[in-house]
């Protein structure tokens, strides 16, 4: 059985990785601050009280998940603040670095002990964070940490190729969640992570550390 640990898994997006994971026969460890009632009605091994850019947090999790070994880390759980030239909302980009840049990092820091040589690293970042991507501008907080996300990836698969340890960046596309107020141009939870675990299950040594649409499209940086 293969082991997968989700961030962000009580709601939108990493709620719908647990389910199509616990549907498919996976094990699932879903991660939170707080859970939900439909996480808690998953069945699966839930762990309360992390938020991704608390040091003690994370630490307590790898305490707690000592000896237990994961298969596939998919670092999920993200925010989104307003972010123009006219309100540039400097506690809310710094608070977009916490979780959306460093928050991921810190936890593959912290979980490498779990992990192991076949293992694999899922990093969600954004198409918002692409450089080249760019041309509609604002949104500096969402865009500058999740540029530096998919850097962190980048690194990541290279520091971990020799331990025979894949990463995926990994876009979902627009998804009808809370994060996008369920804009209704967005795909489905559901369409999105059928997508973003088929990226995962083909991710390869081979591939490591490439940045793709949940669609199979490779992004450009
Ligand atoms: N939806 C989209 O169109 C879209 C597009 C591109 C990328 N993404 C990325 O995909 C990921 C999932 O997005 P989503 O649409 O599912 O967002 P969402 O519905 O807003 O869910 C965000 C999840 O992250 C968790 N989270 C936020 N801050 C946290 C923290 N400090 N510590 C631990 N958990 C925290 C939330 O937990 P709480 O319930 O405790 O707040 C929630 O479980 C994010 O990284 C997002 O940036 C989404």
């Amino acid at each position: 059985m293969t082991t997968y640990l989700v961030t962000g898994a009580n709601r939108g997006i990493g709620y719908e990785y647990c389910k199509q994971l616990k549907d498919r026969g996976d094990k699932v460890i879903a991660v939170c601050r707080h859970s939900s009632d439909e996480l808690d009605q998953l069945g699966v091994q839930v762990e309360t009280d992390i938020d991704i850019s608390d040091k003690k947090a994370v630490q307590t999790l790898a305490t707690t998940l000592k000896g237990q070994s994961i298969d596939v880390l998919v670092n999920n759980a993200g925010i989104y603040r307003q972010s123009s030239l006219s309100d540039l909302n400097l506690e809310g980009i710094r608070e977009q670095f916490e979780v959306n840049a460093l928050g991921p990092l810190r936890v593959t820091q912290a979980l490498l002990p779990n992990l192991k040589k076949g293992s694999k690293v899922a990093i969600m970042t954004s198409r918002m964070g692409s450089i080249e991507d760019n041309t509609s501008g604002s949104t500096y907080g969402y865009r500058m940490s999740k540029t530096a996300v998919s850097m962190a990836g980048k690194s990541l698969s290279q520091d971990l190729k020799s331990k025979g340890i894949a990463v995926a960046i990994l876009h979902p596309g627009l998804v009808s969640t809370g994060m996008t107020n369920f804009n209704d141009s967005g795909i489905s939870p559901a369409e999105s992570v059928k997508g973003l675990l088929s990226r995962i299950d083909q991710l390869t040594l081979d591939t490591t550390g490439t940045f793709w649409h949940a669609n199979g499209e490779v992004l450009p940086w």
